[in-house]
């Protein structure tokens, strides 16, 4: 069986976990090959311990954990599109950040931890995988109603429908995401890893819905199938974004193997919270060591007073108003039966570039 996936994303992934990040380098999203994972596995040579192990049983997951991966990428950009720093990927300025223990390095392990997690649950519950499928309701207690409104008076619940396996999802994250820590690394900064990855896990686990559906005639509801569906992506990258900005910053125990909160007075994180042990860089220019590009030519937004306002994203180096003017498609008109006929437009913007 071929199957179409993001090949380079994989091969970042697995040797990213055992070794050191450089091979983000090769990360060229957008580029599926067409190969089967069993190649894949044996193209990763270097490959030690574990994950060859995992590799080698488990091909059709490794496939799912490489889309995973992906997706949790692209969910970074997605939420720090108007950041200085915007999880721009495709290039060797990613493994720098991925080397050092700054809230981003969280961001970016949770989000990984929350895609794998999420990809591979949601191939089971596809039927893409022999190893797992929907979720096994059999032995669950009957669901109460997920909002306990007027309607639930007499209504008989049962599981049913298909259920997402999220346990299976949690588990094979745990297994690739968790496998092996990067050689180098302090006891300290691979527990700082391993606590972002199991936050970005809950993200999706602890964060499940209960959907339902009505049977009976004419829509009378005299029984409810209901089932447990995960969270959408947005969601959950909404979620640690939110992490991300309350990440608490953490310290080294005396016995190198505990972390305790730094400063006075502060909580210590619960499981769901982001670490990060050093202060990010500011991302204003670009920096090879602290792997910043740098804001400069970056679009930012006039009015707005957030981190994409001019001000914050220009770093108060001032920025310049470009007018581009574009071709788009309008007027769009849907003929019977099916066609949609578009005119093209010119539109004109106001850009607003750093300098
Ligand atoms: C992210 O930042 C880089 C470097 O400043 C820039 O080249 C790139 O276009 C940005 N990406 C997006 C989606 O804005
Ligand atoms: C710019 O910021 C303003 C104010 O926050 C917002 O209303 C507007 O939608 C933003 N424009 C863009 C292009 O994001």
């Amino acid at each position: 069986r071929r199957q179409h996936y993001p090949a380079l994303l994989f091969s970042f992934l697995l040797h990213c976990l055992c070794f050191p990040c450089v091979f983000f380098n090769l990360l060229a999203v957008g580029s599926p090959l067409v190969m089967d994972p069993n190649s894949i596995c044996r193209k990763t040579k270097r490959l030690v311990g574990k994950q060859n192990e995992l590799c080698q049983t488990q091909p059709e997951i490794v496939s799912e954990v490489a889309k995973g991966a992906r997706l949790g990428v692209r969910e970074c950009q997605y939420q720090f599109r108007y950041r200085r720093w915007n999880c721009t990927s495709h290039n060797k300025y990613f493994g720098k950040i991925l080397q050092q223990d700054i809230r981003e390095t969280a961001f970016v392990y949770a989000i990984t931890a929350a895609g794998v997690t999420h990809a591979v649950t949601q191939a089971c519950s596809m039927g893409d995988l022999l190893q797992c499928g929907c979720e096994a309701t059999r032995s669950r207690a009957p669901p109460r109603p997920p909002s306990s409104s007027s309607s639930g008076e007499g209504v008989k619940w049962e599981w049913g429908g298909c259920g997402d396996d999220v346990e299976f999802g949690y588990e094979k994250s745990k297994q690739f995401m968790d496998a092996k820590r990067r050689r180098g690394k302090s006891d300290i900064r691979a527990l700082i890893d391993l606590h972002n990855n199991e936050a970005g896990r809950l993200a999706v686990k602890l964060y499940m819905r209960t959907e339902c559906k009505c049977h009976g005639l004419s829509g009378s509801c005299t029984l409810r199938t209901c089932w447990k569906k995960m969270p959408h992506f947005r969601e959950v990258g909404d979620r640690l974004l939110e992490r991300f900005n309350g990440a608490s910053k953490v310290m080294g125990g005396n016995d190198g193997k505990t972390l305790i909160p730094v400063g006075q007075n502060i909580k210590p994180p619960d499981k769901q919270d982001l670490i990060y042990s050093a202060d990010s860089p500011d991302f204003c220019l670009a920096n090879r060591k602290t792997g910043s590009l740098g804001t400069r030519g970056r679009m930012c937004n006039s009015t707005a007073m957030d981190v994409s306002g001019c001000d914050l994203l220009c770093c108060e180096r001032g920025y310049r108003e470009e007018t581009v003017v574009f071709e788009e498609n309008c007027l769009c008109r849907f003929h019977w039966c099916c066609v949609v006929q578009c005119k093209k437009c010119l539109v004109r913007k106001e850009l607003s570039l750093c300098h």
